[in-house]
């Protein structure tokens, strides 16, 4: 499976690391044959061959230079939108940068060129299905190709091959949960006395935080995903400018330690629900008694609860995920179409 990754920041490393240097530490994987045509960065220059490119040597030379070498055969200046468009490969991996202010751009313009060649598409930015779901799924169906995220919201861990998998005729009422890493990591740190500034240096080092950290901290990446989840479990067609949204910004130190010295947690809870025929979405801190389900849910942790017709309300949590949990994600959507290719 020839595919062209587009974006080798904390994400795509750390995929590129899980398949070449630690790849016999994790033999369920199988025969999983992943070829980068290649791989194209912002700043940090791209590498480019056909033949596909060696993916440990890759990632030696991010962290010996902190980009790839302008002496390898290998190095090229192309652009992701002209890779997208011209080279030959199978599967387009979109890992770049979450952009709110310009509407999921230039991700969308990558994942259109891409569908619109016929290529699959696995992304792990959640923009363009925060912003352009309903557009792109129609493009992929009238190509005949699949557009799959697993990876946007709760990382690996089983949401949208739960709904496609498990839920068939059910129709999603609705949704809440805890879904955004940083935010509920701060929230965390901060009952354990730590300054907030700290708490989100740490969340930064960890890499589960967004390369923006105020799009975390304002919210934004709560109301992406909420719009995602909203978009393709509810058809809901929206995108994170509707959903209603405050961060942990507004809320003091002493609020939060208050809350837990009362035997409360402030968590940062996102919601979507249909009432009347309309999907409304929201984002804000909430005060949780210590027994609500969400209450449990420390650090990195996260937590989805989705209301159907048919099925009593299920939730999916997850521990503390890191790095290889949003690794994972990306493998599984790969797993998934290479067995649909073979
Ligand atoms: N890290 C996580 O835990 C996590 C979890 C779920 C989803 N995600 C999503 O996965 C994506 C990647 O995350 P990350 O942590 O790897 O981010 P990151 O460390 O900031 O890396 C982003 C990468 O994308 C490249 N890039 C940005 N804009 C580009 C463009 N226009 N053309 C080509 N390359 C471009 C950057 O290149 P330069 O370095 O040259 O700027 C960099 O290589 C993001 O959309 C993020 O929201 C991340």
């Amino acid at each position: 499976m020839k595919v062209l990754i587009i974006g080798f920041g904390n994400l795509g490393q750390k995929i590129a690391s899980i398949l070449s240097r630690e790849r016999e530490c994790f033999p369920a994987l199988g025969d999983l044959e992943v070829i980068p045509a290649g791989i194209i960065t912002r700043s940090r220059g791209a590498l480019i061959d056909p033949q596909g490119v060696d993916l440990a040597a890759s990632l030696s030379m991010m962290e010996r230079y902190g980009k790839f070498d302008a002496g390898s055969t290998f190095y090229s200046e192309t652009g992701a939108l002209e890779a997208a468009q011209s080279f030959e490969y199978d599967v387009l991996v979109e890992m770049s940068t979450l952009s709110i202010e310009n509407h999921g751009e230039p991700a969308v313009s990558h994942i259109r060129a891409a569908l619109e060649r016929g290529k699959h598409v696995v992304s792990a930015n959640k923009g363009p299905v925060a912003f352009r779901y309903s557009e792109l799924a129609e493009l992929a169906r009238e190509k005949g190709c699949r557009f799959l995220f697993e990876t946007v919201v709760m990382d690996g861990a089983p949401v949208f091959n739960l709904a496609r998998c498990t839920l068939k005729g059910c129709t999603v009422k609705g949704i809440e949960g805890i879904l955004n890493s940083t935010t509920n990591f701060v929230l965390t740190k901060i009952e354990q006395g730590f300054p907030m500034e700290e708490a989100v240096k740490e969340a930064q080092r960890l890499g589960i935080a967004e390369a923006e950290p105020s799009l975390d901290l304002e919210g934004w990446d709560a109301a992406a995903k909420t719009a995602v989840l909203a978009n393709v479990l509810m058809n809901a067609n929206i995108t994170p400018y509707q959903v209603n949204r405050s961060g942990i910004t507004g809320i003091t130190e002493e609020e939060i330690t208050s809350a837990r010295r009362r035997g409360r947690y402030l968590k940062l809870v996102c919601r979507a629900k249909t009432e009347n025929g309309n999907i409304k979405a929201s984002v804000g801190v909430e005060e949780l008694p210590e027994n609500h389900h969400f209450s449990a849910v420390s650090g990195s942790g996260s937590i989805l609860r989705i209301e159907t017709d048919l099925m009593s309300p299920i939730m999916v949590t997850q521990e503390a995920p890191d790095l290889y949990d949003t690794a994972y994600g990306v493998i599984d959507d790969l797993l998934t179409l290479q067995r649909s290719m073979s």
